[in-house]
């Protein structure tokens, strides 16, 4: 789950590391009251920033600089609203405008290839660091992290040092830095990213910006995550499907999808999209893993979930029969048809199964004898593929 800036700065906040002070906004005239409170207390040069999960804000023009609570209002106004990278901006944040002598690039990361932590430091910051690395690559150091001793103030020190910031900011940093690898191991982050930390006129370093990814295989040990999560832009069928404890993901085609274990799932969407050429570009509609046991009931909420999609045109159910029987599948697939209709839900597309794996040939007479009208079998992943392909660019 990626952070909202702000929502980086106040957990960056609880654990020490210095930010500007702000707050949310919604409207131009909430924007306007934050820049109020500040020149009240005599800072009268605020910053309005787009909230949007997605980089390149002060590019797109979500970022700008206001003197006066009324230039706050207008550059809300020109703000709230904007399409940044297909995001709409629906809040901004408002904070003091800090002076700013220097900006590095400071993050910790995960290194999935080489099997470690990573932090990044530059002392060329602000703008994209991929771009610095391309063009200044001895400006850019890459310190791996021993998970075991993690990051003291030395060791941040030696970060800061190889990143070539100036000694007038290393202790400044160090503390700093010292202080994100906390948070980045007790919230179970799997990127923290400062772009830019700053240097300020008097001296201060300062975290100006903040992208934090947590790891949501960690959510059962961190229950107040929850509440940073963003219900309203979440697609309303993956919040359902997250209710009803399923693997689904949203995609943009057509041929909906439910299989039992993700790398058969992901398998499917390829031989879908690879089949799918051959009718006018039908793609996979979601990504849906109802998991090991197939029961009839999860069988069913999968269905309603993938059928809740408007433009799923044929559904494709894949299914090997591994701890779950194939037999135990089939029924699992005509009673979820008939709790579908007990939910007033009619199954109106084509569904394709194909059934293998442990006990599929009974699997398949059962289906056969339940004589669904909707439903058709096909014996292989390949043949299924392009037949929900087909049925798909035939539905309306
Ligand atoms: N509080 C602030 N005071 C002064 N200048 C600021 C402040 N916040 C941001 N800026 C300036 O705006 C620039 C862009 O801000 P920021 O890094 O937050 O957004 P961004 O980099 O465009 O967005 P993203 O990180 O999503 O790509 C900063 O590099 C800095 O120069
Ligand atoms: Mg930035």
């Amino acid at each position: 789950m990626d952070l909202f800036e702000h929502q980086a700065k106040e957990l960056f906040a609880e654990y020490g590391v210095p930010v500007p002070a702000g707050k949310i906004a919604t409207t131009p005239e909430e924007a306007r009251a934050i820049a109020e409170e500040f020149a009240a207390a005599g800072t009268s040069r605020v910053v309005v920033k787009a909230q949007v999960k997605t980089g390149g804000r002060g590019k797109a023009g979500g970022v700008k600089l206001a003197d006066s609570p009324a230039d706050a209002e207008e550059k809300a106004r020109q703000i709230l609203g904007m399409d940044i990278k297909g995001h709409t901006v629906h809040k901004v944040l408002v904070e003091e405008a800090s002076a700013i002598a220097s900006e590095f690039y400071f993050s910790f990361l995960l290194d999935r290839a080489n099997r470690t932590f990573l932090s990044i430091c530059s002392v060329e910051g602000g703008m994209e660091i991929e771009e610095v690395a391309a063009t200044k690559p001895e400006a850019v150091a890459q310190v791996p992290i021993n998970a075991l001793t993690g990051v003291d103030r030395a060791k941040a020190r030696e970060i800061a040092t190889a990143g070539r910031l100036p000694a007038e900011a290393l202790d400044g940093a160090a503390e700093l830095i010292e202080r994100l690898w906390a948070a980045f191991v007790d919230e179970d982050a799997t990127l923290v990213e400062v772009n830019p930390l700053i240097l300020t006129a008097d001296g201060q370093v300062k975290a100006l910006d903040g992208k934090v990814t947590l790891d949501g295989n960690a959510a059962f040990r961190q229950p107040e995550h929850e509440a940073l999560e963003d219900a309203a832009s979440a697609d309303p069928l993956e919040a359902k499907a997250k209710a009803k404890d399923l693997n689904y993901v949203k995609l943009d085609g057509s041929v909906g999808i439910i299989g039992n274990g993700a790398g058969l799932v992901m398998s499917t969407l390829d031989v879908v999209a690879y089949a799918g050429e051959r009718y006018g570009g039908q793609k996979p509609a979601n990504f849906l893993d109802i998991g090991g046991g197939a029961s009839a009931e999860v069988m069913a909420n999968g269905m309603e979930i993938v059928l809740g999609d408007p433009s799923v045109k044929s559904v494709f159910i894949n299914v090997f029969g591994g701890i779950t029987s194939g037999d135990a599948v089939a029924n699992g697939i005509v009673q979820a048809v008939k709790l579908l209709g007990d939910r007033g839900e009619t199954v109106d597309r084509p569904i394709v199964v194909r059934l293998d794996g442990n006990n599929a040939e009974e699997g398949r007479r059962i289906l056969n004898e339940a004589a669904i009208s909707v439903i058709e079998q096909v014996e292989t992943m390949d043949e299924a593929a392009r037949r929900a392909a087909e049925l798909a660019s035939q539905g309306v």
